[in-house]
């Protein structure tokens, strides 16, 4: 797979190093339609606004003056220091900021891209690699460049009461997906989360999955063990879906999501297909929906779903 940048940091189609070099994702990555949403989804801020045509860094725009925004809450206040997992701001910590190892493993936590080998950094700040998204700082991002999550996409075939597969006009079946109510903005989304430094992305998708789809954060410690155990076995089986840039709406010129999206299917309907789903942490509902191509989904997990369907020959 190719993964050179070109000279000012912009990635044709063709260079992404997005998983499987799955064409259909990378177009609608290429795009970020969603990082370049009017209204930033915190406090009311409104991005420049960036044609279509004008999202490549290789496309002039001259008239070009992102809005400057990075959440006061990652900050910190002398009374209130940052949250651990927001790196120092350069105005108000340049020492700090100037010891950022970017495009490389920084201590315990990785600064590398899935998207390309090497990211452009211009004025001390890291670029977007996939073009402009008309805001300029970390916005709400705890990481100056990638933010690092993981998605883990739970299956099962959706059956009738006597067990049999339902399907669909074509004679496909249909699948459901584990899937929750973001607390944050109310939109239904795969139980992702961020990548904890030096955290392995399997452990990242059990945890996640534990947390939010199974409530594991309010279990007692014996509890808790044991549900994990019982989705560990199955969690042993994933296959990669997607690895790449994220289209979400908290991206910004020098900010953005990344994930690594893998599918767990349950084939027979008996093992993860079983859980007592009960949502917690960042998730506010949490239901076994079933998948066809009208699901309005968070970012770009409608993209990531549809590759999953593919991947098993299901109804859309
Ligand atoms: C979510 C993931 C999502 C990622 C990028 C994270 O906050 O938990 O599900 O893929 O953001 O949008």
């Amino acid at each position: 797979m190719l993964r050179s940048l070109s000279k000012v940091g912009q990635i044709c189609i063709t260079q992404l190093k997005a998983s499987n070099g799955k064409s259909s994702l990378m177009t609608a990555m290429a795009q970020h339609v969603k990082a370049r949403c009017e209204t930033y989804p915190r406090d009311n801020i409104k991005r420049f606004h960036v044609p279509d045509d004008k999202v490549s860094w290789e496309t002039d725009f001259p008239g070009y003056s992102p809005t400057e925004y990075t959440s006061k809450s990652l900050i910190g206040t002398l009374e209130k220091p940052r949250p651990e997992y927001s790196d120092p701001d350069p105005k108000h910590s340049p020492v700090e900021f100037e010891k950022l190892k970017f495009n490389d493993l920084d201590g315990d936590l990785n600064r590398c891209s899935h998207v390309t080998d090497v990211y452009e950094i211009k004025d001390g700040y890291p670029v977007n690699p996939m073009g402009r998204t008309g805001l300029k700082g970390r916005g709400c991002l705890g990481r100056w460049g990638p933010n690092h999550a993981a998605d883990p996409i739970v299956t099962r075939w959706e059956r009738d009461k006597d067990g049999k597969i339902k399907k669909d006009e074509n004679g496909k079946g249909i699948l459901q997906f584990v899937c929750i109510k973001r607390k944050d903005n109310g939109e239904w989304a795969i139980p992702g989360g961020m990548v904890n430094a030096g955290e392995i992305v399997t452990v990242t998708l059990r945890r996640e999955f534990g947390e939010e789809a199974l409530n594991t954060l309010e279990m007692s410690s014996e509890e808790k063990e044991a549900t994990l155990v019982s989705i560990e076995e199955c969690f042993k089986h994933g296959k990669e879906v997607y690895k790449g840039y994220v289209d979400d709406p908290r991206n910004t010129d020098n900010a953005w999501m990344e994930t690594v999206a893998y599918n767990f299917h349950d084939e027979a309907g008996d093992s993860l297909g079983k859980l007592k789903l009960h949502a917690g942490d960042d998730a506010v509902g949490v239901q076994w929906m079933s998948i066809h191509k009208g699901l309005k989904l968070y970012a770009s997990h409608h993209d990531f779903i549809k590759e999953v369907v593919e991947m098993h020959g299901a109804s859309w």
